[in-house]
């Protein structure tokens, strides 16, 4: 039934496009921006597309972009599902199958996160080498397809290490400070309290966010390769005196999106096929 409404969706996005994508985007809070640099562009609204389910928070748009970017075919998605508005891991994380179905092989998964590691800065970047889920749910739980990936699928490089890599060298080459390290998937909405910060410092979490650990899990059960990125729009609780809003981190990836834009176009230019 969901390998159905997954092809169900392919096969109407394939009948709005001529080009095959082979690198997906999936661009978080405030980062969406760079679909509008997408040459050649299909715009597809969600609501239009058979099974997808409809974006609703504030800072997504709730479309793909499907053309070329950097010499790239890409379809990106500007605007995500997350777990706290509703909607079921299956939900989630069903624009990846999707993308799967279409050809896509590498996964650009981005967010706007908390900083948790002290040394860290607002507007600073961080490739993701690796995530812990924290939201007590997985998108993998139930009857397993093997047409659409393993029962057990190996999460050990589940941010391929080539990518990371790749993207260490490419923000090398624009002189760009990034950062690295673990991404915490919570579900939100709440921010956390202080001594929740504190307990994932100690669990070994860099920065804490509400999403990209679904996409990922399944972006890896369906054999893609992922590269994450998040953009630090905020340091999490009981570390800066201040609280937190969701229009500080609106603001803070307007500061660091020329840098965000540069790094991501980078990183898909100098992508190996
Ligand atoms: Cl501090 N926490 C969570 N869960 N998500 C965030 C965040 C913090 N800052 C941006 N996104």
């Amino acid at each position: 039934m969901y390998q159905l409404k997954v092809k169900e969706a392919a096969d109407f996005i394939q009948t709005q496009i001529n080009t095959e994508p082979t690198v997906g985007l999936i661009l978080g809070s405030g980062l969406g921006v760079l679909a509008d640099e997408i040459t050649n562009p299909t715009t597809i609204v969600y609501g239009d597309i058979p099974h997808f389910p409809e974006s609703t928070v504030s800072g997504h748009k709730g479309q793909l972009v499907i053309g070329e970017l950097e010499g790239r075919q890409v379809i990106a998605m500007q605007g995500r599902f997350h777990y706290y508005e509703g909607y079921t891991m299956q939900q989630v994380t069903f624009p990846v199958r999707v993308m799967k179905e279409l050809g896509v092989e590498t996964l650009f998964v981005t967010n706007a996160a908390g900083g948790i590691n002290e040394a860290f800065e607002p507007g600073n970047l961080m490739i993701i080498t690796d995530h812990i889920n924290n939201m007590g749910d997985s998108p993998l739980i139930g009857p397993n397809d093997e047409k659409m990936g393993p029962r057990f699928p190996d999460m050990s490089e589940a941010y391929d290490r080539a990518l990371i890599d790749h993207a260490k060298q490419s923000a090398e080459r624009l002189n760009l400070k990034v950062q690295q390290g673990v991404y915490v998937g919570n579900t939100g909405p709440a921010y956390e309290t202080g001594a929740e910060i504190r307990m994932l410092r100690t669990l070994g979490g860099d920065a804490v966010g509400m999403s990209t650990v679904p996409e990922v899990m399944v972006a890896n059960h369906a054999g893609l390769r992922v590269l994450g990125i998040s953009c630090i729009s905020n340091m999490a609780a009981g570390i800066l005196d201040q609280p937190l809003t969701h229009d500080e981190v609106i603001e803070t990836t307007a500061q660091v999106r020329e840098d965000f834009l540069n790094f991501v176009k980078e990183a898909l230019m100098t992508l190996p096929a």
